[in-house]
């Protein structure tokens, strides 16, 4: 057997996957939402009620092994080497839709790390909850196509769905009742158009409100979310051209304005949801001057505090050099855009 082999997930769906007996090991990238998804269709399936497009992050991803054991009486989860009380019920409930699928009763042992701070809102459960998918579906003896690996790791986290294909991925939000048609597609692979995101975190502590909880507040109490919803469909069209014709200041204008709004958006609800702190700010001012001066470059956030600046490669440095002077930026990721993620064959 070949030792820690490395496989795309792109290939399951030509027949190529190897089952690895009742572990296996997949590692997944976080990606960044270019066009930001907020907002629940259906809860119950985690049918988002708009669509997104993303790009997947090379340097941001998750580990996860996975083993069904009929020895453990209940399922065991670990997040980078501690037991994770927090993120428990939510990957049993994950766990259950695999078993359920397969008809298998054993519990599973959870092993996770990731790459990154976890739970600062820099996407960690797109990552984890995309290699949750992989890892514990093959070690379920399930093989399943890229498709279906992506609704099925929608039902973990929505963002998790963009994940699965890597690249810049479109989940548009699908019109029927059962989620069948809610899965990510590969726009255009990552090696098409070689972006860099420089990542200012300037809080790397857990977020405040995850997302599940944040939008639901926003769809309950805002004003604007009928609006925000009803925009969706024409703002992802035209993010979608600008990506296919890589018209960079096309793009730039409308990933601000899709991060911009929503922040808008999170600030209606009641109570309001603000992410921001005093680093949020100077990160922003940051990448404002930058744009002054001519630089190709544009400002993201998600869920949390950090900012994420989008540049084509040859502009990397300069942003990096210029939010790293920051005083409320703690510190810099810097990384490239990620294809598809892989399986690993389990140790013997
Ligand atoms: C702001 O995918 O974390 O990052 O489906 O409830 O798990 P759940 O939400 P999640 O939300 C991501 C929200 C966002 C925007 C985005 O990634 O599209």
């Amino acid at each position: 057997m070949q030792g820690r082999a490395e496989e795309p997930a792109v290939r399951e769906a030509s027949g190529l996957a190897r089952r690895t007996g009742c572990e296996a090991h997949a590692r997944a990238h976080a990606n960044i939402a270019l066009a930001k998804y907020w907002g629940k269709r259906d809860a119950a399936l985690n049918l988002p009620a708009v669509g997104s497009l993303s790009i997947a992050l090379e340097a941001l991803y998750t580990d996860t092994t996975v083993r069904f054991d009929d020895r453990l009486a209940k399922d065991h989860v670990e997040l980078d080497g501690r037991p994770a009380p927090a993120e428990h019920a939510r990957i049993s409930r994950f766990l259950d839709c695999v078993r359920e699928r397969v008809g298998l009763r054993s519990h599973a042992s959870v092993s996770t790390w990731n790459s990154y701070p976890t739970s600062a809102g820099l996407a960690s459960s797109s990552s984890g909850f995309a290699a949750l998918a992989f890892a514990a579906t093959r070690a379920a003896g399930l093989q399943l196509s890229v498709a279906e690996l992506s609704a099925l790791a929608r039902r973990g986290s929505g963002s998790a769905a963009r994940s699965l294909v890597g690249g810049f991925a479109l989940l548009p939000p699908g019109r029927r009742e059962d989620g069948g048609d809610c899965y990510a597609v590969c726009l255009m692979e990552a090696s098409c158009w070689p972006l860099v995101v420089v990542v200012a975190i300037t809080d790397p502590g857990s977020k405040r409100t995850g997302s599940t909880k944040g939008m639901t507040r926003t769809a309950e109490t805002s004003p604007y979310y009928r609006a925000w919803v009803e925009a969706s469909e024409a703002d992802l069209a035209a993010m979608c051209d600008a990506v296919r014709t890589r018209d960079f200041p096309r793009l730039a204008e409308l990933a601000e304005h899709s991060a911009f709004k929503l922040h808008a958006l999170m600030l209606s609800a009641r109570p309001p949801l603000l992410y921001w702190n005093a680093g949020t700010l100077a990160a922003l001012e940051g990448v404002r001057g930058l744009q002054a001066e001519g630089v190709p470059v544009f400002a993201t956030l998600d869920a949390g505090p950090q900012v994420k600046a989008v540049c084509p490669e040859a502009y990397a440095e300069t942003v990096a050099e210029r939010l790293g002077r920051l005083a409320g930026v703690r510190q810099l990721l810097r990384t490239g855009l990620a294809g598809p993620p892989t399986v690993r064959e389990a140790p013997p």
